[in-house]
């Protein structure tokens, strides 16, 4: 890679009036605006100064996409190799988001003149982000609406806990949620749909005005679906309208999902030493270089570095490269579905398919929907992409202990998981619950909740704890393996006292 000093004055004779800004790389002192984002700015400024001044703190404010490509080696932050000449010269501005595709947005609606749509989509930004938004499509989270509202067994899941409660007699009914709760519950993390139902007009600072109402927003779920039918949101890690990477390096922006006991990623991080260095140190590291350097800029790593960052060592060198899909280093998909297993080979699991015809990856009784999987090559492919990532801090030594105790711990619980399994399916097969195969759902009796306790709370509790080197309480008292082994003694002691008041053959309902 060429030096930085290199860069900048390659630049600097390119560009004419340059300044350096403390992430070495170039930035303009005055940036031209397009005449049409200083027509937005000259009613915005006052509408929402809120937008206008995060919009003037970005660097898409302080830099030309023709400038920015320019730069060269690993800081270049602009991966698309060809931009519309329009772009070029101006700052990103208002306009070069909101009216850009404006076709292709079925939300564009016509705004003093010019055809504007809020909802700005991975593939607006893939205007000059192509290889962040190729890569996005191609992670699980993309899919993440898809994920959960194309496969009905999850919906059903989703019913028993965000859905209507009545009693009915002597039984309880569950009824799907409505959208409005949707978007406060599964899909506020998931992604709703956005839907345009028509326009309306607004009576606002500037006089009447028509606007459109779409539902289902305002929304940043991962996984949304926009009004041009793309997939995703970049603004889930990257706040508009600042687009920082700084926030996006932290892992409290993750936390926003990755915290509740069925996905328990940011507590067990925060309980680490990783995340305990984060806390007493962070404050002094270097969160906007690119690249990242380790040892430099920071000493122990965020969600960031090990999931997503490209990252060098002092001398320039690359470590690993940017991913912005999060699989290239995960071998395991380790929320259980209800067992770990391989990585799906496809970002959209609703086509799984397990050998009882479940859209499940792992049977019941523990074994995989294997076709639907990573093989082991690829996964030890991926494991080696995230050990590059430890061996820029740990020996070889203690990476690879690390892989085996955490292996160790996937089969564990997963073992667990069967014997839990086996005695739910027993209650299933005596008749003391009723389950999909006889009609009913897997999910809405409270034994039936005992069960998926044990694999959606206290499983993933211990994988988690493992996965994040070490956030210790969590894998043992603190919904670990202490609320296992109890669950499954009370689970055991139910079935048994059951059989004897019932004698095993009378089902309910
Ligand atoms: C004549 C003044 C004016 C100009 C010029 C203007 N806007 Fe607006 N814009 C408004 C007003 C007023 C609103 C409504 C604010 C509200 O409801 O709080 C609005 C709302 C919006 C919204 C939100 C729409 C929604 O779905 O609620 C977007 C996005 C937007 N403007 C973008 C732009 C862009 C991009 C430009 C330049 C191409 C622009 N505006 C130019 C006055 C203007
Ligand atoms: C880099 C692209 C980009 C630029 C530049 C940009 N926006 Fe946005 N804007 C977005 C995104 C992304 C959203 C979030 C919309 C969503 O997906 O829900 C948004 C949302 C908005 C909204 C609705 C927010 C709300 O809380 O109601 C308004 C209004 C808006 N932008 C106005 C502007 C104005 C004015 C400018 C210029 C100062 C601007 N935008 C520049 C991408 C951009
Ligand atoms: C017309 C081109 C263009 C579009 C469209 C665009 N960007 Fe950018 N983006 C840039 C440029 C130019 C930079 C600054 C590059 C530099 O500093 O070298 C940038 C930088 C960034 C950065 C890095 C910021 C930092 O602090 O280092 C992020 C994150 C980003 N953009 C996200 C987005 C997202 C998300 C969208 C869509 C909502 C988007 N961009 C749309 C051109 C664009
Ligand atoms: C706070 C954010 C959040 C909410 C709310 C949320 N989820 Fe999730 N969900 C996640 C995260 C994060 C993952 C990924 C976990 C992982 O990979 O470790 C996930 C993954 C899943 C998956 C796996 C999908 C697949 O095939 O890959 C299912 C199923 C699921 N969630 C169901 C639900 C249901 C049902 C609800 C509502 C009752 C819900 N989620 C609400 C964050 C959320
Ligand atoms: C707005 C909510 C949200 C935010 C913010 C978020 N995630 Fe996720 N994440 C999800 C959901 C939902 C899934 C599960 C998707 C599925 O299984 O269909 C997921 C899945 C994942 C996965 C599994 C692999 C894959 O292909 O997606 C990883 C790893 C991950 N997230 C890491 C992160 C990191 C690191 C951050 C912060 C930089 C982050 N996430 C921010 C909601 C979020
Ligand atoms: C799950 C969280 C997450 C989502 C969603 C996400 N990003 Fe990022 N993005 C990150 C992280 C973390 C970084 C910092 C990477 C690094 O340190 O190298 C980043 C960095 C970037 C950069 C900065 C590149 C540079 O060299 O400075 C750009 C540009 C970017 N993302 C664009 C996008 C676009 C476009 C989308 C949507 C298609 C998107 N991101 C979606 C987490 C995310
Ligand atoms: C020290 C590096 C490291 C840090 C820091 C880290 N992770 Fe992980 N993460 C891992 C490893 C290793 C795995 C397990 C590998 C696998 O699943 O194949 C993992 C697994 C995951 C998974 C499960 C993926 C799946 O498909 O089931 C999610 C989600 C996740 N991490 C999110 C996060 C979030 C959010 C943070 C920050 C709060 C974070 N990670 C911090 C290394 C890290
Ligand atoms: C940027 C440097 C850095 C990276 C990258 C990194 N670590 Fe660490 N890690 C540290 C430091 C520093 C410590 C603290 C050592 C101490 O406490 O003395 C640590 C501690 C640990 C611990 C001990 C936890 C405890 O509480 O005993 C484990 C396990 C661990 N790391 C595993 C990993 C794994 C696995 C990866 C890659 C997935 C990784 N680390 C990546 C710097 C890093």
């Amino acid at each position: 890679m060429l030096n930085r000093v290199m860069v900048l004055l390659l630049a600097t004779v390119a560009a004419g009036m340059v300044s350096l800004s403390n992430a070495g790389l170039v930035e303009l002192e005055s940036v031209p605006v397009s005449s049409d984002s200083q027509d937005c700015l000259s009613c915005h400024e006052e509408l929402h100064p809120g937008i206008v001044s995060a919009w003037r703190q970005s660097r898409h404010s302080r830099i030309t996409p023709g400038e920015a490509m320019q730069v060269q080696g690993l800081g270049l932050k602009v991966s698309s190799k060809e931009i519309p000449e329009r772009f070029l010269n101006v700052a990103v501005g208002c306009a070069e988001c909101h009216t850009q595709r404006a076709e292709a947005h079925a939300g564009t609606f016509d705004h003093g003149g010019y055809e504007v749509h809020t909802a700005v989509s991975p593939k607006d930004c893939a205007t000059c982000h192509t290889q962040e938004a190729d890569q996005f499509s191609r992670n699980l989270m993309a899919h993440a609406r898809g994920n959960l509202v194309e496969n009905p067994l999850y919906m059903d899941l989703a019913r028993t806990i965000e859905g209507r409660v009545a009693r009915k007699g002597q039984q309880l009914d569950f009824t799907p949620a409505d959208p409005l709760t949707q978007a406060e519950s599964c899909l506020h993390c998931h992604g709703t749909k956005l839907e345009v139902m028509g326009f309306k007009e607004r009576d606002t600072l500037h006089g009447l005005m028509d606007f459109p109402v779409v539902n289902g927003w305002p929304n940043q779920g991962v996984g949304r679906k926009n009004t041009d039918d793309s997939l995703g949101t970049c603004g889930a890690c990257h706040n508009r309208h600042q687009f920082s990477i700084e926030m996006a390096r932290q892992p409290y922006t993750c936390k926003k999902c990755h915290v509740g006991p069925d996905v328990p990623a940011y507590k067990v991080y925060s309980a680490s030493r990783h995340g305990n260095m984060f806390s007493t140190h962070g404050k002094e590291w270097n969160f906007t270089n690119v690249p990242w350097t380790v040892g430099e800029d920071f000493t122990a790593p965020t969600c960031a570095s090990c999931h997503v960052s490209l990252l060098a060592d002092p001398a320039g060198n690359e470590i690993v490269p940017r991913t912005h899909q999060m699989t290239d280093r995960l071998p395991w998909r380790i929320f259980g579905l209800i067992y770990a297993h391989p990585h799906p080979v496809s970002p959209d699991t609703s086509i799984i398919r397990n050998d009882e015809g479940l859209p499940l990856p792992t049977n019941f009784d523990g074994t995989t929907a294997k076709d639907f999987l990573i093989n082991a090559s690829t996964m030890a492919e991926r494991k080696e992409n995230m050990s590059t990532v430890c061996r820029s801090c740990h020996g070889s030594a203690w990476v690879d202990v690390f892989w085996e105790r955490f292996e160790q711990t996937v089969q564990t619980t997963n073992a667990d998981t069967l014997e839990a399994t086996k005695i739910m399916t027993d209650i299933w097969k005596s008749g003391y619950a009723v389950n999909h195969l006889a009609g009913g759902s897997p999910f809405d009796e409270a034994i039936e909740r005992r069960w998926s306790d044990i694999w959606l709370f206290y499983a993933n509790h211990i994988r988690f704890a493992s996965a994040m080197a070490g956030g210790g309480d969590y894998g043992v008292f603190a919904n670990g393996r202490y609320h296992i082994t109890k669950e499954i003694m009370e689970l055991n002691e139910w079935l048994t006292t059951q059989k004897k008041v019932k004698g095993g053959q009378e089902g309910k309902e």
